[in-house]
């Protein structure tokens, strides 16, 4: 079956969704997506998103630009960083209006909340200037991707967007340089369906279900910086994967940063506030990449809870009222998940996989590089977190990530609305997805179980976590290489129990392993290059940031040969790298 639209947007995140907003009305626009929209991992987002508005306290652009780029270990670029920072409060008011309940001030405004990095300089008695946390995020209780991700859900369905949801894209449609749809097949009928289309956008998400611990749902399997990848886009800083300091522990499920922003203390077995070792000025409100590696040398060292591997989030002093007011749902994840209420007890919490700064490489307005040199894929768009613009660099500020979906998506929009002034269908190939068809058949018809998928998933994530996470070296990262090397072989083997058509869970699972196995390569291909620590990529056989050599982006290239890397220079415009201290 041929489905013709003027944009197709893959992925219902806030990326995607803000984008679709901003066609409706202008062109034919059609969403697919894996999950129901509303299922869509944005919606998992908890604690905030980053605006200077100032509602609470003086704040500046300035001051959210400054700290996103040394929050970004200096590898984010600062003119993409600029001009994201400068769109957050428009975005928010925007959001505001469609209708996001917001948590408020008592004067009625759009209420913020303090979050990991995000400060504000302070003159001290000896006349010495720090910087100090400040409320920057904009929340909704904790629950703010969700009701974000709702509301923008709501403006799609009253423009008319056409949804197709479950609907899984296994592969793009490039020919002679151009975009030209995409082939997906509908997860209830198991029908292959072609869609033609003058642009394609992906806000198709993350990739941290490569990890054994994530925070992230089990979708974010980074389809779409694998499809792309094997459609002959490079992807960019692949390496660089956020660990978010506080997951529930051995579940990983994200405990909002935002339980720090109210007050929440980290400690170890002595009940010892070990933050104030770290980053003596902002405690437990340092970047992320900071925060999780602290709590890792913690456990590795022993002071673990009860020698166990993970610490202690305590809120028992932040007072029952509040808790119940900011933080409802991270009471009732940790009563049902943990057997904890945080009112009374602290939290087990460990390091959890959150968010990837890598992904498919853009220029500022979301059209995809071909090249570390900036030639554009015509017809083809990406923004979220499944994009590299880079705003995040080597570690992204918590609360920055819903601003990028937000400004990105939106921003995304209004070029393909441009491009569509004069863009015409390009022709699609015959049989275009011919490939796609084969593959499936084959793997319908394999009588051949000797390998299991789920054997492999779990080697490839248990491994990943143990070497190539929060602290990497070489031998590590080679040895994993290598496994990922004979898993990929494995995997060649792997065949479908499940013969139906309907709902074939185990369909979808095999293809998204494939998609696993395929972009972790490039992270590890990426991490052992690196030879630095920098960020959420931290070598233990390094000593520190490496400014003369690796101020640059790592472009990973698909050839027959492997993977090739090339480099691309950091942007810098205002600020030159500095020591990262807090
Ligand atoms: O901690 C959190 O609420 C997560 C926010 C984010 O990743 O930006």
């Amino acid at each position: 079956m041929i489905h013709k639209h003027d944009v197709l947007i893959v992925g219902a995140g806030l990326a995607g969704l803000r984008a679709a907003v901003e066609l409706a009305g202008k062109a034919d626009v059609a969403v697919l997506s894996k999950v129901f929209p509303t299922r869509s991992h944005s919606g998992a987002a908890q604690g905030g998103i980053a605006a200077a508005l100032g509602n609470e306290e003086e704040d500046h652009v300035e001051w959210h630009i400054f700290d996103t780029v040394k929050g970004s270990d200096y590898l984010g670029d600062q003119d993409a960083i600029e001009m994201m920072v400068s769109e957050a409060p428009e975005v928010i008011i925007e959001l505001e209006h469609m209708g996001v309940p917001f948590s408020r001030t008592k004067e009625g405004k759009i209420a913020q909340r303090q979050f990991g990095g995000h400060t504000r300089p302070k003159v001290g008695a000896d006349g010495k200037e720090t910087r100090v946390a400040i409320q920057r995020a904009c929340y909704a209780a904790d629950r703010t991707g969700h009701v974000i991700l709702h509301t923008l859900y709501e403006q799609c369905v009253k423009h008319n967007v056409h949804f197709y949801s479950e609907y899984y894209v296994v592969s793009l449609i490039v020919k002679d340089g151009v975009c030209r749809g995409l082939v997906a097949f509908d997860i209830q009928t198991g029908e292959l369906h072609t869609f033609h289309a003058k642009a394609v956008m992906f806000g198709t998400g993350g990739y941290g279900r490569a990890w054994k611990i994530t925070s992230n749902a089990y979708a974010n399997t980074g389809d779409g910086v694998a499809i792309a990848y094997r459609a002959g886009i490079p992807l960019e800083d692949m390496e660089f994967v956020q660990f978010h300091p506080t997951g529930l522990w051995k579940l990983g499920i994200l405990v909002t940063e935002g339980a720090r922003g109210e007050g929440g203390y980290l400690k170890n077995k002595n009940g010892e506030r070990f933050m104030k070792n770290y980053a003596p000025t902002v405690m437990e409100l340092a970047p992320r990449d900071m925060v999780t590696r602290s709590i890792t040398t913690e456990i590795l060292e022993g002071r673990g809870i009860d020698g166990k591997d993970y610490v202690h989030l305590d809120l028992t002093h932040v007072g029952e009222a509040t808790l119940k007011e900011r933080l409802p749902e991270i009471i009732g994840f940790a009563k049902t998940y943990v057997g904890v209420d945080p009112v009374k007890a602290p939290i087990p919490i460990q390091p959890t996989a959150h968010y990837s700064m890598g992904g498919i490489p853009t220029s500022l307005f979301g059209e995809v590089y071909l090249d570390e040199k900036g030639t554009i894929l015509t017809g083809f768009y990406a923004a979220g977190e499944c994009a590299c613009i880079s705003v995040h660099g080597a570690n992204r500020l918590g609360t920055n990530s819903l601003l990028d979906g937000v400004v990105h998506g939106r921003r995304t929009g209004k070029q393909i609305a441009k491009f569509l002034q004069t863009a015409e269908f390009s022709e699609l190939p015959e049989n275009a997805d011919t490939a796609d068809r084969a593959r499936i058949d084959e793997l319908f018809a394999s009588t051949n179980f000797k390998e299991s998928y789920h054997h492999i998933k779990d080697t490839l994530r248990d491994n990943m976590m143990a070497k190539a996470g929060v602290y990497r070296n070489e031998k590590d990262l080679k040895e994993m290489k290598q496994i990922i090397h004979e898993l990929r072989e494995k995997y060649k083997n792997v065949g479908l129990r499940d013969k139906s058509k309907n709902f074939n869970t185990e369909l979808m699972e095999v293809l998204e392993l494939g998609h696993l196995l395929e972009f972790s390569e490039v992270v590890v291909e990426g991490a052992i290059a690196r030879q630095e620590c920098r960020g959420a990529h931290w070598r233990t056989d390094f000593e520190k940031r490496d400014d003369t050599n690796w101020m640059k982006h790592t472009f990973a290239f698909r050839t027959e040969k492997g993977i090739e890397l090339k480099y691309k220079p950091v942007t810098v415009t205002k600020y030159q790298p500095m020591e990262r201290k807090y």
